[in-house]
């Protein structure tokens, strides 16, 4: 079992990238964004109250991601491998995930983390909150609220693992295709 964590600012191609990755080595990509829309769309009683703190560029509660991971862990007792997008994002989710993968008998592979300036998240989520719909795409007053969050309570997750030396910085800016390519030349070390 190979497991990744895409990591990354708002806006620094997660999701994009993801997409890629999970088709070429056949990951489970759980990304605890696209699970808490899912619960907002379904309008259940997790997905409203996730909704409070998502419309405010906040992160929601660790015990909520880290309940909708497990979930989603044993969901997938077959998966080859897990692509991470967007969680781990406190050190304590950090933490609880470790725990969870070790009663797996796995661990994280490596920590691919994304690196785009301020300027061109900004400029990339507003676009993006042209058509997206999403509520926090949609000004920049709670964009920027995101990249604050980010700063003060995500960016530590690169520390913890790179305590584990597990941390690889990718360049997350030129064409799709050109961080995709890097990406996969990191991967490809660490599974021979
Ligand atoms: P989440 O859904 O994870 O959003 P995010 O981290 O804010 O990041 P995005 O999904 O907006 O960006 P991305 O890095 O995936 O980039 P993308 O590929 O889309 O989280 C949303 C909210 O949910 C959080 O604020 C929080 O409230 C809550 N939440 C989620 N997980 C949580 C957790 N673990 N703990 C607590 N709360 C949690 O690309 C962005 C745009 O750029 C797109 O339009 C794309 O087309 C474009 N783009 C991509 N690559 C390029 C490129 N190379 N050049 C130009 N444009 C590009
Ligand atoms: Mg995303």
């Amino acid at each position: 079992m190979f497991n990744i964590i895409l990591f990354g600012p708002p806006g620094s191609g997660k999701g994009t990238q993801s997409e890629k990755l999970i088709s070429r080595y056949g990951l489970k990509h759980l990304s605890t964004g696209d699970l808490l829309r899912s619960e907002i769309a379904g309008q259940t009683p997790l997905g409203m109250e996730a909704k409070s703190f998502m419309d405010k560029g906040q992160l929601v509660p660790d015990e909520v991601v880290i309940g909708m991971i497990s979930t989603a862990l044993e969901a997938n007792p077959g998966a080859k491998g897990f692509l991470f997008d967007g969680f781990p994002r406190t050190e304590a989710q950090s933490e609880a995930l470790d725990k969870l993968l070790k009663l797996k008998q796995t661990e994280i592979g490596v920590v691919l983390a994304l690196i785009v300036s301020e300027e061109e998240l900004v400029k990339r989520l507003l676009q993006r909150g042209l058509t997206s719909g999403r509520s926090d795409d949609n000004g920049e007053e709670v964009v920027r609220a995101r990249i604050t969050e980010y700063h003060k309570k995500t960016s530590v997750v690169a520390d913890y693992y790179a305590r584990f030396n597990k941390v690889v910085h990718v360049p997350g800016e030129g064409s799709v295709d050109e961080i995709f390519n890097n990406l996969c030349v990191e991967i490809d070390k660490r599974l021979k």
